[in-house]
């Protein structure tokens, strides 16, 4: 029952392409610090046409060994930009990543949250089957639309997520606090592909779930802020996040304040560079926060705080397994947001239009960037087709 299990390996993906938020800002004549400093946002992840949740989740995943394949019993999606009513994209990433056939794919909706929910379904099948793993992939492409106010916390990317018994990077702790509330603040109709959204009100929701599974997390577990080395948020925008974290402080010392705001601008870099990606978020600021701190060491505590709109929210912790250093790649994950390429807003704009025909007429693409490894080869017959290069 108290099985040590967790997040064995991580990666993620974004997009080849940029726009950086000073250029967004001036084309918008807003004043560039509003995004930089207000939103806290220096560039935004744009997918091309040749991306979409799958082909983003299985370069995401492209780290799993033969072995791992071998040994993954689910793969499980948390997605809110699904590309199909009935067949999961779970499916076709087993397919693309060429995961052993006797396994589960099913994908998960609720907005930004259900990459947690995931995450703990799988951690409940490695804890009583240990021998096994769980693949779980948090894919988004954020659209608010041109010149909206959600406009600034736009983005795309996705997270790939393995979890196994005797975990390289953390041990998740079964104890956690979780509530839904019914709220209208964030929301998307099947009949559009861009997000409806009440700003101010998902502003106050964060916060409001923040404070609620938290005060309900330290009633139960006994923990306090003390307790904590970091804690990393859901960031639709970094500036949330910090909002989130100056709530958790009320009240802590100087000292301690100090140094969460510090790790918390660790786990903010990646984030700042791709923006929104929905259910991968407070997962690509885990892996921030593991490249970009100084002095984490085995045993420490990270908080984490996941919210979807709509809402549900969750606090749980992760313990730093005793080689998590190991298990991360900064270097790498520096190179690949370096190798990016920085467009134009007018590019932007033809991309952020460029969409998939909804008509059932078919096309056939190709993919430029190179970071595309598996990519949209086009549609025919009502059908999506995948290739890897
Ligand atoms: N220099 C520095 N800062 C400036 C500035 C300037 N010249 N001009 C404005 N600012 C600051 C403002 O003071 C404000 O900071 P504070 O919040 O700390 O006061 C910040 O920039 C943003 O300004 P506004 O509030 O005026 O921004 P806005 O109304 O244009 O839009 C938004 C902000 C509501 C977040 C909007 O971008 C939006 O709707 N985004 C989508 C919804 C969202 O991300 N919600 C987050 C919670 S919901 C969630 O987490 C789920 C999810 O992923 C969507």
């Amino acid at each position: 029952q108290n099985l040590a299990v967790g997040i064995d390996k991580m990666d993620f993906y974004a997009p080849g392409y940029f726009v950086d938020m000073a250029n967004l800002a001036q084309a918008r004549g807003v004043d560039p610090k509003k995004f930089n400093e207000g939103i806290g946002q220096d560039q935004m992840a744009v997918p091309p046409i040749t991306q979409d949740i799958v082909t983003m989740g299985a370069n995401a995943a492209d780290f799993l060994t033969e072995e791992d394949k071998a040994a993954i019993d689910m793969v499980l999606v948390g997605t809110e930009s699904g590309i199909d009513q009935s067949k999961s994209s779970a499916v076709y990433i087993h397919h693309l990543l060429g995961i052993q056939p006797f396994a589960r794919s099913v994908e998960l909706k609720e907005a930004c949250y259900s990459a947690t929910a995931a995450l703990h379904l799988g951690l409940d099948y490695v804890r009583t089957h240990p021998e096994r793993k769980v693949l779980v992939v948090a894919s988004d492409i954020a659209r608010y639309g041109l010149e909206t106010s959600g406009e600034a916390t736009q983005g795309a990317g996705a997270v790939a997520i393995l979890l196994a018994a005797n975990p390289r990077l953390a041990l998740v702790d079964p104890d956690s606090a979780f509530m839904t509330e019914d709220v209208m603040d964030f929301w998307r109709p099947n009949y559009t592909d861009k997000a409806m959204v009440d700003g101010k009100l998902s502003l106050r929701q964060y916060t409001h779930v923040l404070e609620q599974v938290w005060d309900k997390y330290q009633a139960e577990t006994g923990l306090t802020l003390d307790d904590f080395e970091a804690v990393c948020f859901h960031l639709p925008y970094t500036k949330m996040g910090l909002k989130g974290l100056r709530r958790l402080m009320k009240g802590a010392s100087d000292e301690k304040k100090d140094s969460l705001r510090t790790y918390f601008e660790a786990s903010e870099q990646y984030s700042r560079r791709i923006g929104n990606v929905y259910t991968g978020s407070l997962y690509l600021s885990l892996i921030s926060l593991l490249d970009q701190a100084e002095g984490l060491k085995a045993g420490d505590r990270i908080g984490m705080y996941s919210y979807g709109s709509g809402s549900v929210g969750e606090f749980f912790s992760l313990i730093l397994a005793d080689d998590f250093q190991a298990g991360q790649d900064k270097a790498a994950h520096e190179a690949f947001l370096d190798q990016r390429e920085e467009i134009s807003v007018d590019r932007y704009e033809a991309l952020f239009n460029d969409v998939l025909p909804t008509d059932g007429s078919e096309l056939t693409l190709t993919a430029e960037h190179p970071s595309e490894t598996y990519y949209v080869q086009g549609i025919a017959d009502h059908q999506r087709h995948y290739a890897k290069r």
